[in-house]
């Protein structure tokens, strides 16, 4: 077992990392695991979650690595792993929202939403609400999110945030990677004076398991490049940079990608940053619309 005055200064740290059972998150898992800290993972299915729990141990050298079982595009499974988490541990020191995907085609969950604006945003929406008492009480403290380049020529947009007129995968995939980053923006200003830190991150292109949910060209695109991707380990590299690192606890509503900011393409969005959390709100609700 790692003490707590493990080399890695992560020793007596909570840190909970949503998608631990593959690619960036596992490999994540494993790096903070490894520099001392205790580990989350969250996964959807049993067996796998377990393996995942199994390899991080391993790879780690540190028994602190635990599962909760949860499907984030279901809201009241994301209210049931906040609280899971919360019977569980008393403090939380890192919060990695990390799970995401990319869907060829609309499917709607079972709260009637968007598949993937329901796991990409909403999710580390609500986990993040629901969490941030237990962030705040443990401050300093950071909220991590994982976003994509992806977001590039990307906007939200407000008329059909459900992507029910027009659907096309990977351009709904990028306005969620965007609603990460004005998430973040959000977030951060809010949280400005509480000791508590968000920031997002594009981790390059990473051979993972990303996009084999899907069949087609979607998935066969990311296979085929697969041989030219980032490991899943230097894909964590700026995830785990943002959780552990002293001088990344000094920054607030930055994107990074390779430890460095990324400069934004266009000016900050404050209008679309304001009313993508209102209407987050009110998708979660966690605010009944007026
Ligand atoms: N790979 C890249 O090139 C790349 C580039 C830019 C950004 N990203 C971002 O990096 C993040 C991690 O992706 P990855 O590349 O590591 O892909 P991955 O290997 O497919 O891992 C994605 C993780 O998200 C979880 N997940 C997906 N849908 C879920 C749901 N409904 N409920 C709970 N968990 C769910 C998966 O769990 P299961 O094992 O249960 O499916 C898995 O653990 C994503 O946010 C992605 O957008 C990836």
């Amino acid at each position: 077992m790692v003490s707590e005055s493990a080399n890695g200064g992560m020793g007596g740290k909570v840190v909970l990392i949503t998608g631990g059972t593959s690619g960036i998150g596992r490999a994540a898992a494993a790096a903070l695991a490894a520099m001392g800290a205790e580990v989350v993972v969250t996964g959807r299915d049993r067996e796998r979650g377990e393996a995942a729990v199994e390899e991080i141990r391993r790879d780690s050298g540190n028994e602190r690595v635990s599962l909760v079982l949860a499907d984030l595009s279901v809201q009241a499974e994301v209210r049931g792993l906040a609280e899971e988490f919360r019977e569980r541990h008393d403090r939380l020191d890192v919060l990695v929202n990390n799970a995401g995907l990319v869907q060829s085609r609309r499917v709607e969950t079972p709260d009637g939403l968007e598949l993937t604006l329901a796991v990409n945003h909403l999710a580390p929406f609500l986990l993040t609400d629901l969490l941030l008492d237990l962030l705040k009480k443990s401050a300093p403290s950071r909220v991590i999110t994982v976003s994509s380049e992806a977001r590039r020529g990307a906007s939200i947009d407000f008329d059909d945030l459900q992507s029910e007129r027009r659907y096309r995968g990977f351009p709904v995939y990028g306005m969620t990677k965007m609603a990460n980053i004005l998430f973040t923006y959000e977030l951060a200003e809010r949280l400005e004076g509480t000791g508590v830190v968000a920031n997002c991150l594009h981790p390059g292109a990473v051979s993972t398991n990303f996009a084999q949910n899907n069949r087609g060209p979607i998935a066969l695109l990311f296979r085929l490049f697969k041989p030219f991707m980032r490991s899943p380990e230097q894909g964590a590299d700026t995830l785990v940079y943002l959780a552990s690192s002293p001088e990344a606890g000094e920054l607030n509503g930055k994107y990074l990608t390779d430890r460095k900011e990324v400069s934004p393409a266009e000016p900050r969005d404050e209008t679309s940053q304001k009313r993508l959390w209102e209407v987050s709100e009110e998708l979660t609700y966690l605010k009944v619309a007026s």
